[in-house]
């Protein structure tokens, strides 16, 4: 019989029984189920609501099915219908009647809040030491490239050479910015709902405050209507690794371009690409197209649970055990693209010649060009002027700005001299940029002292 049968004449059918039960995808939370239900029967004991001997034997059961679980000798039950079900009715079969009380005071509604929270607590600091791996490995390549010159791009049109280590650390700041959304969404879950009941509390004099510091919530949710029905953390997750997600889809895309023969700007290691069944040249980039495909699914995930939330009205709904395949999935897929997009990373090859020569042949010094004719008097709009002339007889020659002699530039203004192949070659355009954030190599080495004091202090 379920544990709930008491009111109802006759069986549920096996369809209801398939469609209704979740412990397929919520099995994998027994462990916070456990945990939190130790918390709350050793108070219920301080309170005297059940007899501390009874509650020893409920801990003590609970710890030793913990344990069976975690050896792989326990199969759930379709017709228990959920983790927390199947929990209470394995405990039953093993020390008795006594495992009974284990649910006095409280619901499913607020232990389910409980038990995900917890899970998404514990994700959260998964993530957080894989991103922080990431960031670490991006710290070390770009220590070896912070005066790697490559063109910088807007449009995809070569626009002004930068170094690598620049482009690398952009990524930088935007992981940074992940790690305090992991935190924040962190914050938004630490809270404890056990102890809403099913929606309005309970008559026990239950004690909030003690199951929250034994299991380290920083607070309890003041509302019980909201502490049930509240799955704000979950989005704040969802979003959180979309955004992460999206984070690594733009990585993964310059690396696929990088990666093509029309770029060669980098070179995937063999462990980490693969080939073709038909081509026998190929070497594909299919981890990073990978990783920019599953960012799909992240996005599908978060629109579905805010779509699921959307017309719920208070508190507890069916509709919101759809929380967990959507968290669950997310949080597969981006543990499983973090720690590969990594190793990724660090085993490829950077080829500078070939980043150095895009980054010459595209007239990316034709803005140092210019302001080196404001240098000289002239106003930026007409310098502009002149250098675009330069540039179209370059094009139409097929030459560029650094081979024209200094007769081709005279002929087009007569200020022009000698020092102008100085002040346009790619090192000089490169490391004048010293103001902050930009990516001369004094700046790059400023920004990598700060991005190294991050790490240090987030691990
Ligand atoms: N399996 C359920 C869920 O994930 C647990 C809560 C069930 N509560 C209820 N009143 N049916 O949401």
């Amino acid at each position: 019989m379920k544990l709930w049968g008491g009111r109802f004449a006759k069986e549920t059918d096996t369809l209801t029984d398939h469609f209704n039960s979740s412990i397929s995808f919520d099995a994998r939370l027994y462990k916070q189920d456990i945990l939190g239900s130790i918390a709350h029967v050793s108070m219920l004991a301080k309170q005297n609501i059940i007899p501390a001997d009874d509650s020893k034997l409920i801990e003590k059961g609970l710890l030793d099915l913990l344990t069976d679980i975690e050896k792989g000798m326990i199969t759930f039950n379709e017709k228990m219908e959920d983790i927390h079900m199947n929990i209470e009715a394995l405990l039953i079969q093993r020390i008795g009647d006594v495992a009974k009380k284990m649910h006095t005071g409280r619901s499913r509604n607020d232990q389910v809040a409980l038990d995900v929270r917890m899970y998404v607590r514990d994700e959260v600091d998964d993530l957080k030491a894989l991103l922080l791996n990431l960031m670490t490995a991006l710290v070390a390549i770009s220590k070896e490239h912070t005066s790697t010159i490559m063109p910088g791009y807007t449009h995809l049109q070569r626009a002004q050479p930068i170094t690598f280590s620049h482009h690398l650390l952009a990524y930088f700041e935007m992981f940074k910015r992940d790690y305090s959304r992991l935190n924040f969404t962190y914050d938004m879950t630490n809270s404890l709902p056990l102890g809403s009941g099913a929606l309005a509390t309970t008559t026990y004099p239950l004690d909030r405050d003690f199951v929250a510091e034994a299991l380290h919530f920083n607070s309890v949710c003041e509302n019980s209507l909201d502490g049930v029905s509240d799955r704000d953390f979950c989005l704040d997750l969802l979003h959180t690794i979309s955004v992460l997600m999206m984070h690594l889809s733009r990585f993964s895309e310059e690396i696929i371009l990088w990666s093509s023969h029309e770029f060669r700007f980098v070179e995937l290691d063999d462990a980490y690409s693969t080939g073709s069944s038909i081509m026998p040249q190929k070497k594909n980039p299919d981890i990073a197209e990978l990783v920019r495909g599953k960012t799909g699914r992240v996005y599908g995930n978060l629109m579905s649970l805010l779509t699921t939330m959307k017309g719920l009205p208070l508190a507890y709904n069916k509709d919101m055990q759809e929380d967990k395949e959507r968290i669950f999935d997310s949080i597969d897929t981006i543990k499983m693209c973090l720690p590969i997009f990594t190793e990724m990373i660090k085993t490829m090859k950077i080829r500078k010649e070939n980043m150095y020569k895009a980054a010459a042949g595209g007239f990316t010094n034709a803005t140092d060009a210019a302001d080196y004719l404001v240098k000289k008097g002239l106003a930026f709009r007409d310098a502009h002027e002149v250098i675009g002339k330069l540039v179209l007889h370059c094009v139409t020659e097929n030459t560029s700005l650094e081979e024209l002699s200094l007769d081709v530039y005279q002929a087009i203004h007569p200020i022009f001299d000698q020092d102008i192949y100085e002040a346009i070659s790619l090192a000089t355009c490169v490391n004048e940029r010293k103001v902050k954030g930009g990516p001369s190599t004094q700046a790059i080495l400023a920004h990598l002292e700060k991005a190294k004091a991050f790490l240090a202090h987030s691990k």
